[in-house]
């Protein structure tokens, strides 16, 4: 099966790139992951999504190196676990996931959860912050972070995550937590973004579009993510729709067909709420 050219990136408030469009790796293990990844590069994918939760930063790592493809060409992302929030203790969780995945640096370093219960974000993000000062990160953010914990960041700190990574698709639009990184500048990154690979690929209105374009369902929701100009992390193990993850680049919703996609909002209270869930 042959690649498609790499997905657009998008320009990071601290300085980066990255690309719109990465691979997923939960709930893969290390070796699901090593070949999953080596399958996704050659398939024209440039960013990996893993975190320490996930046990297969080692998978990761020898599929992003049985690529072959230069490691400035990739896009790796990782993500702080809970026992780690603190300023030094980010940092040696950071060195240790560097460790496993055998890189010199990490793309896109992310606080996994906000576990306010725990208190102790602030501190992580400032252990966080050097690590991109020094360079071994080429950028950092939080994931499911509310928009009072992001104002909470920015007024502790003075440093702007360059992403929210959150749980969003057609049915989940998280208006407020989009209008809050907008105004900041910080790119939402949406994880399960066609939702699991559940009902929402069956919706009535995700069918039609997709027939009208002779697009998978998967395919639309994505363009959706992208419409928005948001980023996306779907996850698949399986080659042909890696490919059709990634392939939708080459054609557009109508504003109209977007609000239609958009009418599936099921409301905040629908989403996880990450005040309570996470590690
Ligand atoms: N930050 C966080 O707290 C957080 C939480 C959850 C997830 N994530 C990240 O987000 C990623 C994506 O989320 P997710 O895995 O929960 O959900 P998802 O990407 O929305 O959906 C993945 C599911 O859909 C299937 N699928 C993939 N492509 C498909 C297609 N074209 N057509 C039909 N089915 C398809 C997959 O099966 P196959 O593999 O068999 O194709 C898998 O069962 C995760 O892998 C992880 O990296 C982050």
């Amino acid at each position: 099966m042959s690649g498609i050219p790499a997905a657009p990136t998008a320009d990071l408030v601290n300085g980066a790139s990255i690309p719109r469009i990465g691979l997923g790796t939960w709930p893969m293990s290390d070796a699901e992951a090593e070949k999953a990844v080596a399958q996704a590069v050659e398939l024209g994918y440039r960013l990996v999504d893993t975190a320490y939760a996930y046990g297969n930063e080692v998978g990761v790592g020898r599929g992003l190196r049985a690529s072959g493809v230069p490691r400035e060409e990739l896009f790796v992302t990782t993500k702080l676990n809970g026992e780690w929030h603190g300023h030094d203790a980010a940092q040696e969780a950071f060195a240790a996931s560097a460790e496993r995945l055998g890189v010199d640096y990490v793309d896109l370093y992310l606080i996994h959860w906000p576990l306010p219960a725990q208190d102790r974000y602030v501190d992580a993000f400032r252990g966080m912050a050097e690590l991109l000062e020094d360079g071994r990160v080429r950028a950092i953010g939080v994931s499911n972070f509310k928009p009072a914990q992001i104002d909470r960041l920015l007024a502790e700190t003075g440093v702007v995550p360059d992403v929210n990574q959150i749980e969003l698709d057609p049915t989940l639009t998280r208006d407020a937590a989009r209008a809050c990184h907008a105004a900041h500048g910080i790119l939402t990154q949406s994880w399960s973004p066609i939702g699991q690979g559940g009902d929402l690929l069956e919706n009535p209105i995700v069918r039609r579009i997709a027939e009208r374009y002779g697009r998978a369902p998967a395919q639309i929701v994505l363009r959706w993510h992208m419409e928005l100009g948001l980023a996306a992390v779907p996850k698949s193990v399986n080659p042909e729709r890696m490919r059709a993850n990634i392939d939708v680049f080459d054609f557009e919703l109508t504003p109209e067909e977007v609000a239609e996609l958009s009418s599936l909002d099921r409301g905040e209270a629908a989403a996880t709420d990450s005040d309570l869930a996470g590690h």
